[in-house]
């Protein structure tokens, strides 16, 4: 069976990596069901925490999302696009035509990372729909591991996964739902939390899709 979201096989695929690439290499951009044509909820957040156009922007699981082109568009110089699917990222890159050169590009798995734990002093790290996908405690402690090395203090983690209330799945794959207590658990105590909120993002699809949307600052 395919999945309706993006065309991929419905089951449970170890190799992850293909499984993505499979995913946007069959379905046009502006059809996957995680599509949106403004990421209006990371922008706020961006917005709010009124980061130095120099500062390191690290979009993890960035696929081929339109915050990289608004990031560009307002001015930063310091975007870092990093995604385990090469479809995905060419897809990405075709779309910037020329401003791709503005964005360093980074094709690793966040759950075995390799050139992601040569970064460091990272500004905000960015998470929309990616998190989610990690059921074993082993790849979400990894995440979070990474995390923590990664971003440097008084930097920011916007992570956007989906709620205990939301879909429970996405592209053909089970997914681990999350609240804000998760979350603030999970990433632990060396940031704060500083916002949370509920956000329902309507497919293209037509079908809502319940986040939790959470803004964290490194205290520590
Ligand atoms: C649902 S899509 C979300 C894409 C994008 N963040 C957005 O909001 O449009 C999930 C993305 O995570 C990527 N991904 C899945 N597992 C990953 C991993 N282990 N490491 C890095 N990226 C991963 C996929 O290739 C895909 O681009």
């Amino acid at each position: 069976m395919t999945c309706n979201c993006c065309g991929a096989e419905e089951k449970s695929e170890k190799d992850y990596k293909s499984h993505w690439n499979k995913a946007f290499n069959k379905t046009d951009t502006n059809k996957l069901g995680w599509y949106e044509e403004n990421a209006e909820a990371s922008l706020n957040l961006i917005k709010k925490i009124n980061l130095a156009k120099d500062s390191s922007i690290l979009n993890v699981g960035a696929g081929a999302t339109t915050l990289v082109d608004d990031l560009v568009a307002l001015g930063y110089k310091n975007i870092i696009a990093n995604d385990i699917s090469s479809s995905a990222l060419n897809k990405l890159k075709e779309r910037l035509g020329n401003d791709s050169n503005k964005v360093k590009w980074i094709e690793d798995d966040l759950t075995n990372p390799t050139e992601l734990k040569n970064l460091k002093d990272i500004d905000l790290w960015h998470d929309r729909a990616v998190l989610h996908f990690f059921n074993d405690e082993k790849d979400q402690n990894t995440y979070f591991n990474l995390i923590n090395t990664l971003v440097k203090k008084d930097g920011y983690v916007i992570i956007a996964a989906f709620h205990l209330t939301g879909a429970e799945k996405c592209c053909g794959l089970p997914v681990h739902r999350y609240d804000e207590a998760m979350l603030k658990d999970r990433i632990g105590n060396n940031f704060e939390l500083i916002k949370a909120s509920k956000y329902t993002f309507v497919n293209p699809f037509g079908d809502p899709r319940e986040y939790i949307y959470t803004l964290f600052k490194r205290i520590n």
